[in-house]
């Protein structure tokens, strides 16, 4: 009887010998070579794999998951994938991809201390600062939190584009477009919430001229 992490280790090794089976040539290609189109910066919760519910395969998406899917400017994590997704992959799209239910916007909702990701859900509860009018106007906490996602993912997409690395890439190489995406845990189906085409106007104060 395999136990949890050997069971892994054994779903594995039969699912590299289903790859070459259907495609022999599979891991050889895929060795040598990534050409992703797609960022995916989501939220760390197990029950939202970007591939999956994308249907995408190995090598077609270039994928940063943390908790409550954020862009924060000072993730030295967050912007070494931006920077190499951008400048080196070249990649077209960036997604933002929230969820209903998500256990991080929930608990920035909260008064509760949870430690250090305190840190973390600060840039949440400064999302819910900054729209607390339309979020009061859903009259459940459910509407309230979900209503919070969306403006979440907003957010975060507006935190790509005040990037100086989107930003040089709008300037000189018409890409990438940003897509803010909201996935239902409950239906499995993605909602676009917004989106920005390269070239975009922000904010003057956030937009750099000697890109
Ligand atoms: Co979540």
């Amino acid at each position: 009887m395999l136990n949890s992490y050997e069971k892994l280790l054994q779903e594995n090794k039969n699912w590299a010998i289903e790859q070459v089976k259907k495609d022999p040539s599979f891991f050889s290609r895929l060795s040598h070579i990534q050409t992703p189109e797609f960022l995916w910066i989501g939220c760390s919760d197990s029950r939202v794999p970007a591939d999956k519910i994308t249907g995408t395969q190995p090598g077609e998406i270039f994928v940063h998951r943390n908790i409550a899917n954020m862009v924060v400017h000072t993730d030295i994590n967050l912007l070494s994938v931006l920077e190499y997704a951008v400048e080196v992959l070249k990649i077209k799209h960036i997604i933002v991809c929230g969820h209903y239910g998500c256990g991080g916007v929930r608990a920035a909702m909260s008064k509760e201390s949870f430690g250090i990701i305190n840190k973390w859900l600060r840039n949440i509860k400064d999302v819910y600062r900054m729209h607390e009018a339309e979020i009061n106007n859903e009259k459940t906490e459910e509407g309230k939190a979900n209503k919070l996602v969306e403006l979440n993912v907003r957010e975060q997409i507006l935190n790509l584009a005040k990037t100086s690395i989107v930003q040089k890439a709008w300037k000189n190489e018409q890409r990438p477009h940003l897509h803010g995406w909201v996935y239902g845990l409950n239906d499995g189906i993605i909602k676009p919430v917004c989106e920005m085409e390269p070239g975009s106007r922000i904010d003057p104060i956030y937009e750099y001229d000697n890109l």
